[in-house]
């Protein structure tokens, strides 16, 4: 059986659910990251920020856009150590600004991934996969990317039959 692996981020607090703002108690990246793990059997790696966002979504996504601007490599809390025990990792994260939250690039950076196949998984409000399977295929060398999931943040906690049925099928 394969050995896999989620490398996440999800932001708790306020986000933009269907036009409203809302505060959510689990982000909406780790619902998916959590049906991933239950369908195919799976680590879970989560990537917290030292220093956090704001809980303020306004303010998050100003924030948020200044580090895409400066390709900022926020710290890490802790950094996965190596991928070398694993066959198949999904990068999975919240669209922000078309494409994964640079904490996300904070990990990526430090790991090799020759040989792997890795897998984009993004949530979002509209703008589906983004540029994450660009992103993958730049920062994760020597890696084969594989076909990526995109879930609407809004139906994470509903989306538990695509996501299995997503990881049954790719992560084999
Ligand atoms: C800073 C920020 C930027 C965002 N940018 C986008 C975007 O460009 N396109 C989009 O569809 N959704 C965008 N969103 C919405 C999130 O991608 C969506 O709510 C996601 O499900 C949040 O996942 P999380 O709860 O795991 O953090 C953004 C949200 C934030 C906080």
């Amino acid at each position: 059986m394969a050995k896999n692996l989620v490398i996440y981020y999800s932001r708790k607090g306020q986000n933009y659910v269907n036009g409203t703002i809302k505060n959510l108690e689990k982000g909406n990246t780790q619902i998916v990251a959590e049906y991933i793990r239950d369908a195919a059997g799976a680590d879970l790696f989560e990537l917290e920020t030292v220093k956090e966002y704001s809980t303020d979504y306004m303010v998050c996504t100003e924030e948020a856009q200044e580090e895409l601007r400066a390709k900022a490599r926020p710290e890490l809390k802790q950094y996965p150590g190596s991928v070398a025990g694993y066959d198949n990792i999904v990068i999975a994260g919240p669209c922000w600004w078309g494409t994964y939250p640079m904490a996300v690039f904070s990990a990526l950076d430090r790991l090799d991934f020759t040989g792997k196949k890795v897998f984009p998984v993004m949530t979002h409000e509209g703008s589906g996969l983004s540029g994450a399977a660009q992103s993958l295929k730049k920062s994760c060398k020597g890696a084969v990317v594989g076909s990526g999931l995109a879930v609407q943040g809004a139906r994470a906690a509903a989306s538990q039959k695509e996501v299995s049925a997503w990881a049954v099928k790719n992560l084999k």
